[in-house]
C-alpha cells in the first residue's frame, strides 16, 4: 500500500469539470440543455439555437399524451396536410385588422353566412367568430341580457334581476356567464335516469325576468339532445298566452355541424320561432384545429347595437363584437378550407363514417358483457359512445379508465354526472376519423382486457392510478 496519500478529489467538483469539458463539446456535437434544468421561473440570461429551443421542447412534450389516443376531446386532432399549409402560411395575419386584410375579414362573413344558411336563417343575418364556444355563448347569452333590459326599460319596469334558465347537462360555461355577468342562473337538475331536459322541466322556471332559455344540441355527458321543439313550443304558447316572449339560445358547439348532416329533418335550428342565436365550434365537429367557434343571430337585430364597437385606428371604421381584440385568422381560413375542400357531401360522409364507427364499437363494448351502453343506435347523438358498469364489480368506471391508460395509453375518461344523477359514473369515447375501424377493435378489446385484469386484482387504490384525464374532457 502507498505510503502517499492518494489525492481526493471533491465529486462536485469533479462533476463540475466534466460538465464544463461537456459543455464546451456541446456547442459541437450536441445541446447544451441535455445538461441543464429547463428555464422554468425567470427569464435566462443566455439564449440557445433555434433548434436546441425546438429540441427541449419536443423532448418534454413526449410526456404529454398522444392526441389520436385522446378519445375524451371533441377538439379536432387531425387536418390534411393542404390545411395545414394554409394554417402554417398564415399565423403572423392578426385577423382584427380588417383594414389591412380585407379578404380574410370578406372570407369570416362568408363562413358566418354558410353556417346561417346550414342553420335555416329565414334572411341576411350576422354573426361573429369567436375564440371557440365558449366566447360565442358569452357573446349570445349578453346580447340575451341586453335585448331583455331594452324590453323592460321599454315598459318601465325593473330590470335588475335577470335570471338565465338551463339544464344540469350544460357546459360549464353558462354557469360561468351567469357569475361573470351578475345573471341568476336557474339551473335545472338531471335524473337519475334522465340526462337531457324538457319543456316541462324548463316551463316552472320562467318569469318575467328571464333573459332566455339556453339548450343543448349534443352534450357534453352523453352526446344526446334537450328536448329543443318541445322547448320552443312550450315558450310560443307562453307567448301567446302570457305575451311574455322568452327567446331560446341553442348551444350547438358540438352538435351544429352533426345534426344538419346526420339528421338533416331534426328540427333544432333557426326553422323554430323562438331560436334566436346558436353558437357553433369550428374546432369540434367542424374539424378545424383550436381556437374557433361562431356565433350566429337570427335576425340583424337580435344583436344589440349597444354590444358593437366601433373604432378606426386600424385604418377604417370598423366594428367589433368580440371579447377579445387580437387574434390569428389561421383557423378562420381553415374553416373556409373545410367548407370548399369537403362541401355538404364531405361533412356527411365524415360524419357517417364516425357514426357508424361509433355502432361499432358500442355494440363491442356491449358484447363484453360488463357494460351498459347509454343510448342506442335510434336516439339522435354525437359519433361517441358512453358507457357505465352494469350489475356488481370490485372495481369502477373510473378503474377502467386508469387501466386503459396503464395498458395502452388510451384516454378515455370516466367522470360522474351533474346534480341529480351525480352518483352515475360514465366512461364516453369519442369516435372521430382517426378512430376508424381497427383501432375501434383494438379499443374494444383493450377495455375486454382491462376488465379482464381488474376482475383479478379490483379496484386499484386512488394512490396506484395512473394520472388519467377524469374529468369529461373538451
Ligand atoms: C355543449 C358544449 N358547450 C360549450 C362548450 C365549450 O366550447 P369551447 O371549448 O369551444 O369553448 C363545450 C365544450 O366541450 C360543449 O360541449
Amino acid at each position: 500500500m502507498s505510503s502517499h496519500p492518494q489525492r481526493v478529489t471533491p465529486p462536485g467538483a469533479d462533476r463540475d469539470r466534466i460538465s464544463r469539458e461537456l459543455g464546451h463539446l456541446a456547442s459541437e456535437y450536441g445541446n447544451r440543455f441535455l445538461l441543464e434544468p429547463a428555464p422554468d421561473h425567470r427569464l435566462p440570461q443566455r439564449g440557445m439555437h433555434p433548434g436546441d429551443a425546438m429540441r427541449l421542447i419536443d423532448q418534454e412534450l413526449v410526456l404529454d399524451g398522444i392526441p389520436d389516443r385522446n378519445l375524451a376531446t371533441f377538439v379536432t386532432t387531425e387536418m390534411e396536410p393542404e390545411a395545414k399549409r394554409v394554417i402554417v402560411e398564415n399565423l403572423h395575419r392578426n385577423y382584427i385588422d380588417h383594414a389591412e386584410y380585407p379578404q380574410t375579414a370578406e372570407i369570416e362573413q362568408r363562413c358566418i353566412r354558410i353556417l346561417a344558411n346550414l342553420f335555416h336563417a329565414p334572411a341576411e343575418t350576422t354573426g361573429t367568430r369567436t375564440q371557440g364556444s365558449s366566447e360565442a355563448i358569452m357573446l349570445g347569452a349578453l346580447s340575451l341580457k341586453w335585448k331583455w333590459r331594452e324590453r323592460r326599460e321599454a315598459a318601465g319596469k325593473d330590470h335588475t334581476r335577470p335570471n338565465l334558465v338551463f339544464g344540469g347537462d350544460v357546459h360549464v360555461v353558462w354557469e360561468k356567464f351567469c357569475r361573470y355577468f351578475d345573471v341568476e342562473p336557474r339551473i335545472i337538475p338531471l335524473q337519475p335516469d334522465k340526462y337531457t331536459i324538457g319543456p316541462e322541466d324548463v316551463e316552472p322556471h320562467i318569469d318575467e325576468n328571464t333573459i332566455g332559455v339556453g339548450a343543448v344540441l349534443g352534450t357534453t355527458f352523453t352526446g344526446h339532445a334537450d328536448d329543443i321543439v318541445g322547448i320552443n313550443e312550450m315558450l310560443v304558447a307562453i307567448k301567446e298566452r302570457q305575451g311574455l316572449d322568452v327567446p331560446l339560445h341553442v348551444d350547438a358547439a358540438s352538435g351544429g355541424f352533426v345534426w344538419p348532416f346526420l339528421y338533416p329533418h331534426a328540427e333544432w335550428d333557426f326553422r323554430l320561432e323562438q331560436v334566436r342565436s346558436i353558437n357553433v365550434s369550428g374546432h369540434k365537429f367542424g374539424l378545424v384545429y383550436p381556437g374557433i367557434g361562431w356565433l350566429v343571430f337570427r335576425e340583424v337585430s337580435d344583436l344589440p347595437e349597444q354590444l358593437v364597437f366601433y373604432e378606426n385606428y386600424l385604418g377604417q371604421r370598423d366594428a367589433t363584437f368580440t371579447l377579445n381584440f387580437s387574434t390569428g385568422s389561421s383557423m378562420v381560413l381553415a374553416q373556409y378550407y373545410n367548407f370548399v375542400r369537403l362541401g355538404h357531401d364531405g361533412y356527411r360522409y365524415v360524419m357517417e363514417t364516425m357514426q357508424l364507427n361509433a355502432r361499432v364499437l358500442a355494440a363491442k363494448i356491449e358484447a363484453i358483457g360488463e357494460f351498459r351502453i347509454i343510448g342506442s343506435d335510434n336516439d339522435e347523438q354525437l359519433p361517441l359512445v358512453a358507457f357505465q358498469l352494469d350489475g356488481e364489480h370490485d372495481y369502477d368506471e373510473f378503474d377502467v379508465a386508469s387501466q386503459l391508460a396503464a395498458e395502452r395509453g388510451w384516454m378515455v375518461p370516466a367522470y360522474t354526472l351533474p346534480a341529480n344523477a351525480e352518483h352515475v359514473k360514465v366512461m364516453r369515447a369519442l369516435v372521430k376519423l382517426s378512430l376508424g375501424h381497427t383501432l375501434v377493435t383494438t379499443l374494444a378489446a383493450d377495455i375486454a382486457e382491462a376488465c379482464a385484469v381488474l376482475a383479478t386484482k379490483g379496484s386499484l387504490h386512488p394512490h396506484d392510478r395512473k394520472r388519467v384525464k377524469t374529468g369529461t374532457g373538451y
